[in-house]
């Protein structure tokens, strides 16, 4: 049984021990749910890979409470320095060289001689986090390759029985993961994936950050990139201007007549924000529904391109790439 605790000053202090003493603990960040292992104890990083039934290993990023705290697990350059004070707390990862002397287990790192760190913005996280004193891992708290949480339910529906406790901090503020930065070489800043801090965000600190031209591209150097993640159980079309009677569809700016026997529509005054916060919950909504009714297919509208919208439209592309046959979802982290 997992144990579902309130995000209360004793809830906040159960979630603590357990971490402490090498468990698993779902926790509500400002972007979606981790599943949080003390970074530190190889065998509490494996019971992640474990719990999210994921065959392959991949880097996890540790989280922190403080920038000050991250930066004694690698070597922050001017420009980490620089994004820190921007964005921290809040939806950044920075991808940086480990410190000598890091305490980070290899298999959280996956042997990389890089570290991926980030210091989230939630309250409740960084109350947690105080309290641990420690790294914590965490990667999003759904079985490998599904749809990430952005409710303690969501966790629940997820990995209930698999993982110690869930902390309930309600719903994800962002709604989508953070944004990863390559900083590992400061010459070449490099954006691995697209998520709460926009790519406008980060021009008006760092002018020439690099864009990997495909997403293939980026998995070379971002080994949980892989195409496939984010999926639905029904197969998901994109930039479909209408919907068949037989499909749900995912809706985005002012509702128009529809055919489709079930809609979500993710903002309908065309907020990229709301539309973010949103987009989990209606895939899986959707999803439910939608198989319930015997609908065959989820169709998606057409998102827009600038700001948030190249995070949704990342994570939309993701859902909607071929699957491995055997369902097992081993193609993201
Ligand atoms: O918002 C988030 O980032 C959430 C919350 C829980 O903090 N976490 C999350 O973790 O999305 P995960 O494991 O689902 O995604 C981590 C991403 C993966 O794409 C992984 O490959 C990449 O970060 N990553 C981690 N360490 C890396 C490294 N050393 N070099 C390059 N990429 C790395
Ligand atoms: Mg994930």
């Amino acid at each position: 049984m997992t144990r579902r605790l309130d995000a209360t000053e004793s809830g906040i202090a159960t979630a603590a021990s357990i971490l402490r003493a090498g468990g698993l603990v779902a926790f509500g960040t400002e972007t979606v749910y981790g599943l949080g292992a003390d970074a530190s104890q190889p065998q509490a990083v494996a019971r992640i890979f474990e719990a999210k039934n994921r065959p392959r290993f991949n880097p996890l990023i540790s989280h922190f409470a403080h920038a000050q705290a991250a930066f004694q697990q690698v070597v922050p350059n001017a420009l980490a320095h620089r994004l820190a004070q921007a964005f921290w707390p809040g939806p950044l990862t920075l991808i940086l060289p480990r410190a000598p002397g890091c305490c980070i287990s290899d298999l959280a790192a996956d042997g990389l001689s890089t570290l991926a760190v980030r210091v989230p913005a939630n309250a409740v996280a960084r109350a947690l986090l105080e309290q641990v004193d420690r790294p914590i891992a965490a990667p999003s708290a759904n079985r490998s390759g599904r749809i990430s949480p952005v409710d303690a339910t969501h966790v629940l529906e997820e990995l209930d029985g698999r993982i110690d406790a869930v902390l309930d901090s309600g719903p994800c503020t962002v709604g989508l993961e953070s944004t990863v930065v390559d900083l590992s070489d400061p010459q070449r800043p490099c954006l691995l994936r697209p998520g709460g801090i926009t790519l406008e965000e980060l021009q008006a600190i760092c002018p020439h950050i690099s864009l990997p031209q495909t997403t293939s591209d980026a998995a070379p150097h971002s080994p949980g990139r892989l195409i496939s993640h984010y999926a639905p159980h029904l197969p998901v079309r994109l930039d479909a201007l209408q919907a068949q009677p037989d499909e749900a569809l995912l809706a985005f700016g002012a509702p128009r007549p529809t055919n489709a026997p079930l809609v979500w529509n993710l903002s309908p005054t065309g907020s990229l924000e709301e539309a973010a916060a949103r987009l989990f919950t209606g895939l899986r909504t959707l999803d439910h529904k939608g198989q319930a009714m015997g609908l065959t297919r989820i169709a998606v509208q057409p998102i827009p391109h600038h700001g948030l919208g190249r995070a949704i439209q990342d994570r939309l592309n993701r859902a909607a790439a071929p699957r491995p046959q055997d369902g097992t979802g081993d193609t993201a982290p």
